[in-house]
């Protein structure tokens, strides 16, 4: 498949997603029970994945959404800017925020520090797809749906200059 100027071949099944996104939603029902938690959705990217892990969850909970941006083609930048705000009173809340992949974990680190300032009783993070490869910090992830390997991937939410979100699959980038 091409998208621009770059190939790609599946490396992810919806099924194979959606199954591993239902076993997450029943890890984190079990974790947060009468913890009344917020969903944080990371926009763009986690919009698929957040829908669908959200439809699993059966806690009496919020959701906020936030946006923020750090690449540029196919690399992180490592250059985060936040754009669109929280519209929630985090204080003494649990938060879990949903991101669709952490590569250097710079993202990451940024709205866990954000978040916390914003005295949330916890902020913990669920990410969809992880590349342990590329991840330049030693602190622990606290759900993550699958580890992959340090090469781009599209779909399920994940876009090549906005190209590809509406892939119900995840494809990675061939030579
Ligand atoms: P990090 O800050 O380097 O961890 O990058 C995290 C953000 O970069 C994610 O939220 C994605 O939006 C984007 N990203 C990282 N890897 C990929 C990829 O393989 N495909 C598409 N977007 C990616
Ligand atoms: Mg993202």
């Amino acid at each position: 498949m091409q998208i621009h100027d770059l190939y790609f071949e599946e490396c992810l099944s919806e099924d194979t997603i959606l199954k591993r996104v239902t076993e997450l939603a029943g890890q984190l029902n079990h974790d947060y029970t009468d913890k009344e938690p917020i969903f944080v959705c990371i926009l763009n990217g986690s919009f698929m994945f957040f829908s669908d892990l959200l439809k699993h969850i059966n806690l009496s909970c919020e959701t906020s959404f936030l946006r923020v941006n750090s690449y540029e083609n196919t690399s992180s930048s490592g250059n985060i800017k936040e754009i669109l705000g929280l519209e929630i009173n985090l204080e003494n809340r649990h938060v879990i925020i949903i991101e669709d992949i952490v590569e250097t974990g710079h993202t990451m680190q940024f709205l866990i520090q954000k978040l916390s300032e914003l005295k949330a009783a916890s902020v913990s993070y669920c990410t969809l797809l992880f590349k342990p490869d590329a991840y330049l910090y030693s602190a622990k992830i606290d759900y993550v749906g699958f580890e992959i390997s340090n090469l781009f991937v599209v779909g399920y939410g994940l876009d090549y200059n906005e190209k590809g979100r509406n892939l119900s699959s995840i494809y990675v980038k061939i030579d």
